[in-house]
């Protein structure tokens, strides 16, 4: 006979579900064995899969935590609207970058990862957007790489970025981000606080291994005496 009561026990499982957060973009998660967890930001087109393999080469012990872009440009995945080429819907941008900042704290709660050692990890468009967290949400990262970023707004409020790593690389034969740009860019993070290294790679929009392996080694230093031996 249905009572129309349901059983406690039902009720209080169920409002533990509704209580807990949840991480509401498509993403993986895969735990490491350090405490370090490495935000990773596709470009557009790319999807939560896309940099796993670059999280794995940048630190291997690390949790990885790859969302997919909510926004779609023909059918392919961004983190947030623009109107053409490197012009950004700013309103959707900042919205994107508060619902992406939110989702990050969801899962570091959803998944128990230190919500304090996260290093974003962005490539073109997740840098962009990436750049948008440091400037908009900066309590969010303990660190970034970015990859190809350009300036994607200018805060009404300057950000404290006082104890804020940031890493850019750069191609120099970029044919969507002019040095200028990079420049730009890394004033602006300056002027808030940052330690901003730039790196200018002999190549393209495209990433190369090169990026990589300067972004790793800037991440975890290499032990001295290794350094010491490579030429
Ligand atoms: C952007 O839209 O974020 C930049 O133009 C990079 C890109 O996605 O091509």
């Amino acid at each position: 006979m249905q009572t129309g009561h349901r059983p406690v026990a039902t009720t209080f499982a169920n409002l533990l579900l509704v209580m807990r957060p949840r991480p509401d973009f498509i993403h993986e998660f895969i735990p490491g064995s350090l405490e370090r967890t490495l935000l990773l930001l596709h470009g557009t087109g790319g999807n939560e899969r896309d940099l796993i393999p670059l999280g794995r080469e940048l630190d291997s012990n690390a949790s990885l935590l790859s969302p997919r872009g909510k926004v779609l440009e023909n059918g392919m995945p961004r983190f947030f609207r623009r109107l053409a080429e490197g012009v950004f819907d700013l309103e959707d941008l900042k919205n994107r970058t508060n619902e992406l900042a939110d989702f990050v704290a969801a899962a570091a709660q959803h998944y128990g990862f230190a919500s304090e050692k996260v290093v974003a990890a962005g490539y073109s468009n997740g840098a962009n957007i990436a750049a948008s967290l440091l400037l908009l949400r900066p309590e969010i990262l303990s660190a970034a790489i970015l990859f190809r970023a350009m300036v994607p707004l200018v805060p009404d409020k300057q950000p404290k970025l006082s104890s804020m790593r940031v890493w850019i690389g750069a191609g120099t034969d970029d044919p969507i981000i002019p040095t200028s740009e990079t420049k730009r860019l890394a004033e602006l993070l300056r002027k808030a606080g940052a330690d901003v290294t730039i790196r200018h790679f002999p190549a393209g929009h495209g990433l190369t291994m090169s990026d990589v392996e300067a972004a790793r080694d800037w991440l975890t230093p290499p032990p001295l005496k290794l350094r010491k031996a490579l030429p």
